[in-house]
């Protein structure tokens, strides 16, 4: 009896129950290092070789809605203080770092540079 009521929490648990701070825990373990906001802070609006910086869609201010630099869709804040649903789902945080980071940087990120996006973007008030 105990088994299946403990069966049926873990199933009715979300799989992808991650916060923010989870996020930057486990960069911050990839790379041996914390991250660094103002790093964070400038690694986003630059440009790295590219067309692109993270601001173009993202605007500078990450606590505001932005647009696509492409097609004109808005984008909803990515700052967690700004939109509570950020950072809150490994597969959707993974496979938009791999695409933006590859528009924007030709490769994938580094951990030690999503620590700094990370510390970055939750430092947002
Ligand atoms: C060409 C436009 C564009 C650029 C440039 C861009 N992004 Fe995005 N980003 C998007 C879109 C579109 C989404 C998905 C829609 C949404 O989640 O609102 C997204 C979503 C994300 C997410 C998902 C977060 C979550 O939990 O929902 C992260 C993380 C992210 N972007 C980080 C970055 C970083 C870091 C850069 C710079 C290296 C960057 N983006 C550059 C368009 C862009």
């Amino acid at each position: 009896m105990r088994i299946v009521l403990l069966v049926l929490i873990l199933a009715a648990t979300p799989v992808f129950a991650d916060t923010p701070r989870d996020f930057l825990n486990r960069y911050e373990k990839e790379a041996g290092a914390a991250g660094n906001p103002t790093r964070g802070g400038q690694f986003f609006v630059k440009r790295h070789g590219g067309e692109w910086s993270c601001s173009s869609c993202h605007t500078e201010n990450p606590t505001v809605a932005g647009r696509h630099a492409k097609t004109d869709k808005p984008i909803k804040p990515l700052a967690p203080v700004a939109n509570a649903e950020r950072f809150t789902d490994t597969a959707k945080v993974d496979k938009w770092f791999r695409r933006n980071c590859n528009d924007v940087l030709s490769r994938e990120c580094s951990a030690s540079e999503k620590a700094d996006l990370l510390a970055f973007l939750i430092g947002q008030k």
